[in-house]
């Protein structure tokens, strides 16, 4: 019998996870929040997800940035950005996640650490490694920079450079190497899926080699550009089941060495994860041109409008803008979610999600096995595990379809 998936991790996204001080772990069965559920009541957000640019010499094929990305003379200057961190702050925020597209491709990003770092946020990179030297990272070390998140796109250049549209795999090696010399806090991440799912051992083997504290491993999710790219990128049961088998017995392995984090592709999962945390409970994400948005993929919802911090304090964006409080607490869920006991894990699942495959953000997200809707999910996984597998110019992959990938570009 296939072994069952857990529940997903209650947060989303491989540029959006907290690594430290407050890290959550990613796959037990959450507990319930007793935490304030009216809005009126939430605290400021946890964590501030700063996309500070969408450029990027990258252009892999499951970016969760927005198919209408932010041209670079939309961009905040870095005195905003300063503003930003300094409201943050007072407003209880604990991290800055620095991302992007490639956060590196801003030449002031020394200068935005060291902000941070002065107003006393732990500061956490997520980045590919391109355009990091070795005197640019003992410039951010210098600067106070906590915490990186490298990632990676395979174990293996030529798949790795597929995935991303561009010759990086070997310079993220030897910047990994560069990274590892630092007392800095050094995660590995990586993106998986059909793909690239038969080279899991690998991937880990490498976090290891490059002398990681810790490896991130996580599914796709399927916004932005990766929801383009769906079909070839979901994986099959039997994928999912065997990676779950090499998770715990590397998990075994390198218990007390290299911590392993593992997040499941919540389309396999009963219940939904419990995106960013709950709408506008935890994190707040600011966009290149400084508009606030509760998660990445919020600008797919109609009829939302955004504040931007140019306009508004940080304070009132997140305390009084509609764009907050429309999903905030119970008031919006219709049933299942509006009387089921689950409602303070999952808050109903992702929004973004529910109106991606149901038509309606205030919906049970369909990958719920509740939902109304459940039949949208499991008729595409039923059509995935029908379907051959995908060639990435592996030997270990069966040679039977390539697939025609669609490139996330590069903004003006
Ligand atoms: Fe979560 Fe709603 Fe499903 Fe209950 S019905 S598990 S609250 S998504
Ligand atoms: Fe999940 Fe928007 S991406 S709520």
């Amino acid at each position: 019998m296939s072994p069952q998936v857990p529940p997903a991790r209650p947060e989303r996204s491989r540029r959006a996870s907290l690594p430290a001080p407050f890290e959550q772990s990613r796959n037990p069965e959450p507990q319930p929040d007793r935490g304030p559920q009216n809005a009126a009541c939430i605290i400021g957000p946890l964590a501030l997800i700063a996309e500070i640019t969408h450029r990027c010499p990258l252009h892999c094929v499951y970016c969760s940035n927005p198919l209408e990305m932010k041209s670079r003379a939309a961009e905040l200057s870095t005195a905003q950005w300063i503003t930003v961190f300094e409201q943050a702050a007072k407003l209880g925020t604990m991290q800055v996640d620095l991302t992007g597209g490639e956060p590196l491709a801003r030449i002031d990003l020394t200068e935005l650490i060291a902000a941070a770092r002065a107003a006393k946020l732990y500061t956490n990179l997520i980045t590919s490694g391109i355009g990091l030297t070795q005197e640019r990272l003992n410039a951010l070390a210098h600067a106070g920079l906590d915490h990186i998140q490298l990632s990676f796109q395979d174990s293996a250049a030529a798949p790795a450079d597929e995935f991303a549209g561009a010759n990086a795999h070997e310079k993220k090696l030897s910047i990994a190497a560069a990274i590892a010399k630092h007392r800095i806090g050094f995660t590995l991440n990586f993106v998986v899926h059909r793909g690239n799912l038969a080279r899991l051992d690998e991937m880990i083997a490498l976090a290891e080699n490059l002398g990681a504290q810790r490896v991130e491993i996580a599914h796709v999710q399927y916004y932005g550009w990766a929801a383009e790219n769906r079909s070839a990128l979901l994986p099959t049961r039997a994928q999912l089941d065997r990676s779950l088998e090499i998770i715990q017995a590397a998990e075994a392995r390198l218990r007390g060495r290299l911590r392993v984090e593992y997040v499941v592709p919540d389309y396999y999962a009963r219940y939904p994860k419990a995106c960013m945390g709950g709408w506008g409970r935890k994190l707040m994400l600011i966009d290149p041109s400084g508009e606030a948005l509760p998660c990445h993929a919020a600008r797919t919802i109609p009829n939302l409008h955004f504040e931007n911090v140019t306009k508004h304090s940080l304070e009132w964006i997140w305390q009084e803008s509609e764009s907050f409080q429309k999903f905030r607490g119970e008031n919006w869920m219709q049933e299942p979610c509006r009387t089921c006991d689950r409602r303070t894990l999952d808050f109903g699942g992702c929004r973004c999600q529910a109106l991606m495959l149901a038509g309606d953000a205030a919906a049970t997200d369909p990958v719920c096995s509740l939902s109304p809707k459940h039949e949208l999910v499991t008729s595409i996984l039923y059509r995935v595990n029908e379907s051959p597998e995908i060639d990435t110019g592996s030997s270990q992959m069966a040679t039977l379809v390539r697939p025609s990938w669609i490139y996330r570009p590069n903004p003006s």
